[in-house]
């Protein structure tokens, strides 16, 4: 299966998609994180990526296509969830040429739908594992251990992007540049829509309702 996950900020990409994986074994390629990864390994890409991301704007196409391309490769053959990848129409284009040099396609899309004043909540109350990426919530999704990631026994950070100016500027790329996706994705008929203001339980399990029913089809 090859699965693109697209939401707004804080809509619960990164939580469902450690949810999907588990369950239906696939590699889970977030953007974000990869980037966050170069950054933390002070890397050429992470230091070109770190001002478009301290803003809430999105770094160029031609460096994201390069690093998520590369990534895709790499892939096992059971497949891959791309979580933050595509995020303009552009970069949707040139992922499925890159996928059509490989006899590939995108087997469907899934879409979170959250309303912007919830995102604020949420990501104001994030709190991630900077080893392994776990996410968590200080209402929602709490740790075993106050601040401490369940999996590596260490302090849980907050993302330098998730202030509340970085925020609305992330929900106004959003709006402008990603949005627009879903229609495209639209156009073949393989997006699903979910509604993302239900707890995460919730949320999951529609997700693997409709992924179930997908799989059989
Ligand atoms: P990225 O890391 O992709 O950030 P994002 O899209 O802004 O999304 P988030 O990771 O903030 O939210 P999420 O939907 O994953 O929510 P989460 O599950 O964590 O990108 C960061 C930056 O990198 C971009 O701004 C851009 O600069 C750059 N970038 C990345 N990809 C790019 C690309 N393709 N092109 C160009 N630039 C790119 O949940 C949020 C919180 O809510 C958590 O605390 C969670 O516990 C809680 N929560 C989740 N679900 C629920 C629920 N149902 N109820 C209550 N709380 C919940
Ligand atoms: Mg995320």
């Amino acid at each position: 299966m090859r699965i693109v996950l697209l939401g707004a900020p804080g809509a619960g990409k990164g939580t469902q998609c450690k949810n999907i994986v588990a369950q239906y074994s696939l590699l889970h390629l977030s953007s974000g994180d990869i980037l966050r990864q170069e950054r933390a390994a002070d890397t050429e890409l992470g230091q070109k990526a770190q001002s478009y991301m301290d803003s809430g704007g999105l770094v160029p196409d031609e460096i994201i296509i390069e690093m998520m391309t590369k990534a895709i490769t790499n892939a096992p053959a059971a497949g891959f969830l791309l979580d933050g990848f595509p995020r303009t129409v552009n970069q949707a284009v040139e992922l499925e040429k890159s996928l059509a040099d490989n006899e590939m396609t995108i087997d469907f899309v899934l879409n979170l739908h959250v309303d912007d004043d919830i995102v604020a909540k949420r990501i104001t109350g994030r709190r991630s594992c900077p080893k392994c990426g776990a996410v968590y919530h200080i209402e929602h999704l709490k740790p075993k251990a106050e601040g401490i990631c369940d999996n590596d026994d260490i302090e849980l950070v907050q993302r330098p992007d998730d202030t509340p100016d970085v925020v609305a500027n992330r929900l106004k790329t959003y709006h402008q540049q990603t949005e627009p996706l879903v229609d495209y994705y639209r156009k073949n008929g393989t997006v699903y829509d979910f509604d993302a203001d239900r707890t995460p339980v919730e949320v999951r399990d529609s997700i693997f309702e409709k992924m179930n029913a997908l799989v059989k089809a």
